[in-house]
């Protein structure tokens, strides 16, 4: 036998079986795997790192566009990297629109002229951005931020509230826990529980465990909740006479995944099927465009994610993302 032939085909078998990777991007890599301490085994890395890259180039060529003027929004690498954006679905979102509870309807105020601007963390109303892990939970921190809001609005003290409370408690509301839930569902877990903990009473576990609710530590309570008709005009109106907003929206696309700053447009979005709970806090303009509006969002995805945790959403481009389709908040 040829023995030059015979190591050519071996080497070749080699080289198919690993992954190509850029060997520009080993630094990055390493540094990205040290900063989100990553562990893998050693049949899993060269694929993670296959994702990663690509998710990397992804975010770059989008960033190139952006230079270029294609686009509203920058991206950037995050704790997201080396998961599919099928995997990134699956743990992130977590709220679940084919259910349905009915509160009562928002009764717009007629002549109620909302302002150009508003930020309710300004304000006060806002606690610090959080981070739900590995869990379907955004619902729960999509309904505390509601709730701690409107509690500041009552009491003039900003509590943050506990997340853990509505995910191991409110199933017999129709939440499941890490698997998703609904807004309604927690504000109708609390006014039946007649109160919530605070988030220091009982701290967040990213997990599903046993109900552990004391009342001795309720420091929040509600008697219902409002949904506002899915139009944009009364959700401003809502969100400028009552206070931060809990909504839902599509947030499944691989440009919000990797989301960095500017005001976020996806041409595929859907305001229709929407798999993730946030917290709307205000709105504004940007500039003088009529691409320039933008809502502001508060997310669950920790401070390293988007800007500083917050997302700005257009607006006023037909229910962009769904934000007006699923909106409500608490009654305190
Ligand atoms: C909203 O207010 C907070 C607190 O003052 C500030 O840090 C943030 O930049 C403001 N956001 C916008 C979009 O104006
Ligand atoms: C919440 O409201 C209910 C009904 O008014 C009341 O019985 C309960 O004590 C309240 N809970 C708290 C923590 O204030
Ligand atoms: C929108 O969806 C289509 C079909 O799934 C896909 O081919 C296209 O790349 C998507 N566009 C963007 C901007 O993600």
């Amino acid at each position: 036998m040829n023995l030059s032939l015979f190591l050519a085909a071996f080497c070749l078998g080699i080289a198919s079986a690993t992954p190509k990777h850029d060997q520009n991007l080993d630094t990055k890599w390493y540094q990205w795997k040290s900063m989100h301490r990553r562990l893998y085994g050693s049949n899993e890395e060269g694929w993670r790192r296959a994702v990663w890259e690509k998710n990397m180039k992804m975010i770059e060529m989008h960033n190139g566009e952006y230079s270029l003027g294609r686009h509203g929004f920058t991206m950037k690498m995050n704790a997201f990297g080396d998961m599919t954006n099928e995997e990134f679905r699956q743990v992130m979102n977590g709220f679940q629109s084919s259910k349905h509870k009915k509160g009562k309807m928002f009764q717009e105020l007629l002549f109620f002229k909302p302002p150009a601007s508003v930020n309710w963390t300004e304000k006060g109303y806002v606690t610090p951005v959080k981070n739900q892990g590995q869990c379907g939970s955004c619902w729960a921190f999509s309904a505390t931020g509601a709730l701690e809001g409107q509690m500041f609005k009552k009491t003039g003290k900003l509590i943050s509230l506990s997340e853990q409370n509505l995910v191991d408690c409110s199933h017999p509301q129709g939440n499941q826990g890490c698997n998703g839930g609904l807004m309604d569902f927690a504000f109708q877990y609390v006014k039946e529980n007649k109160g919530l903990d605070s988030e220091k009473s009982y701290p967040y576990e990213g997990q599903d465990g046993k109900c552990k609710y004391n009342p001795e530590y309720a420091v929040a309570n509600d008697t219902g909740f409002v949904d506002i008709p899915p139009r944009e005009k009364s959700l401003l109106k809502a969100v400028a006479s009552v206070g931060p907003i809990s909504a839902a929206m599509d947030a499944s696309h691989t440009s919000f995944q990797f989301y960095e700053s500017g005001i976020y447009y996806e041409p595929n979005c859907s305001s229709k099927d929407l798999d993730h709970g946030i917290l709307i806090v205000g709105y504004g303009t940007d500039g003088n465009g009529p691409d320039d509006k933008y809502w502001l969002v508060k997310n669950s995805w920790g401070t390293q994610w988007g800007a500083e945790g917050f997302v700005k959403i257009a607006r006023d481009r037909d229910n962009h993302c769904g934000l007006a389709t699923a909106a409500s908040y608490p009654i305190v």
